[in-house]
């Protein structure tokens, strides 16, 4: 056989470690040939590829980013877009297609199997945790480790200084990194997209602390939207509507330094969450995720996609894995909220 690979969508810690399981069980594993597009859904529509073979994919488990390169490219917004990737695949004679990508690059997949009869297998990475039919993405820990160091440093300068110390998270629809983050760093506010935000509120809990301690941490997810925010209406290749220059975080900080008179500083993490060296955890992962991949191309099970379910690394339906977000439930809002103030 031979079996395409594409890391589309934003990039996350991990994504060398599939394309080298991928690589080993392909080629060692079954004796396949494996080649890699460039750039996600820009190497099949515009004929962009490598080889990938066991020398090449040699040191890059603990490499962060991806060979491969990996961008926001949409087939869909191109009227021959589906047409150009079959016709790629064709040509370079490949049996089989593994994407590996978050919620945008998977949802190509799945409508290019299920409208086109593309033969392609996913692979669920975002350091968002927000890949429906999966416990957990790969890049999501790695992600965690960053905002937690970054909010254990920056306690101990808010502490010094007697501030407010409000840290942006990435999370643009889900609150997974805000929340897992800030109950590891104990943050005393967290906001999430995924409830909405009363200003008020977060003054009030500051104001209780402030009453026995003269320093706090908040941490707010980048995809919050502050009551009266203005919406340019601008969106990206998918339709996810673009976030503000002036993010979320440093309305916050003013509004909460205006209303409380508390001091405050406001740090966006950005993209130092997805960028580095994977974990431990995050490199067995993705590896587990790359081998089955690899199994799932060989046994030609087509429109499905690794996912961790349980200790198990199954197939789930694409069509399953992107019909919904998931977002975080309120049993976890809960387990944060209990040290709020
Ligand atoms: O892919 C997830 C993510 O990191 C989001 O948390 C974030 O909003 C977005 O990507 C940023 O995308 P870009 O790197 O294109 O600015």
């Amino acid at each position: 056989m031979r079996i395409g690979v594409l890391t589309g969508g934003g990039d996350c810690p991990g994504l060398n470690a599939v394309i080298r399981a991928v690589v080993r069980k392909g080629i060692d594993g079954y004796g396949h040939a494996i080649v890699g597009f460039r750039d996600g859904w820009r190497g099949p529509l515009e004929n962009a590829y490598e080889d990938l073979t066991i020398e090449s994919t040699r040191g890059i488990l603990p490499r962060g980013g991806t060979i491969l390169g990996t961008s926001r490219t949409n087939p869909f917004k191109r009227e021959d877009g589906p047409e150009r990737v079959r016709e790629s695949m064709e040509t370079l004679h490949l049996d089989g297609l593994i994407a590996i990508g978050g919620e945008d690059t998977l949802g190509a997949a799945n409508r290019l199997h299920g409208e086109h009869g593309v033969n392609v297998i996913g692979v669920p990475k975002t350091i968002d945790n927000d890949i429906g039919a999966t416990d957990v993405t790969f890049g999501f820990d790695t992600a965690l480790q960053v905002a937690t160091e970054a909010i254990d440093r920056l306690h101990t300068t808010a502490e010094s200084h007697h501030r407010v110390m409000v840290v942006e998270v990435m999370g643009r629809h889900a609150g997974w990194i805000a929340v897992h983050s800030g109950i590891a760093g104990g943050a005393d506010v967290i906001l999430i997209p995924e409830r909405p935000v009363d200003i008020d509120e977060v003054c009030a809990e500051l104001n209780r602390r402030h009453a026995t301690k003269n320093f706090s941490i908040v941490v707010v997810s980048e995809g919050c939207e502050l009551p009266g925010a203005e919406d340019k209406g601008e969106v990206d290749q998918f339709g996810h509507k673009l976030l503000a220059k002036r993010g979320v975080g440093e309305q916050l900080g003013a509004e909460i330094e205006g209303r409380t008179g508390f001091e405050t500083r406001v740090t966006v993490l950005g993209h130092v969450q997805r960028g580095g060296s994977p974990t431990a955890s995050d490199r067995i992962l993705a590896t587990r995720f790359g081998l089955k991949a690899a199994d799932l191309v060989e046994e030609g099970k087509f429109g499905q996609m690794a996912a961790l379910r349980g200790a198990d690394v199954v197939a789930v339906s694409l069509e399953e894995a992107t019909a919904q977000l998931k977002t975080v439930p309120d049993e976890w809002y809960d387990v944060a909220r209990a040290f709020f103030g």
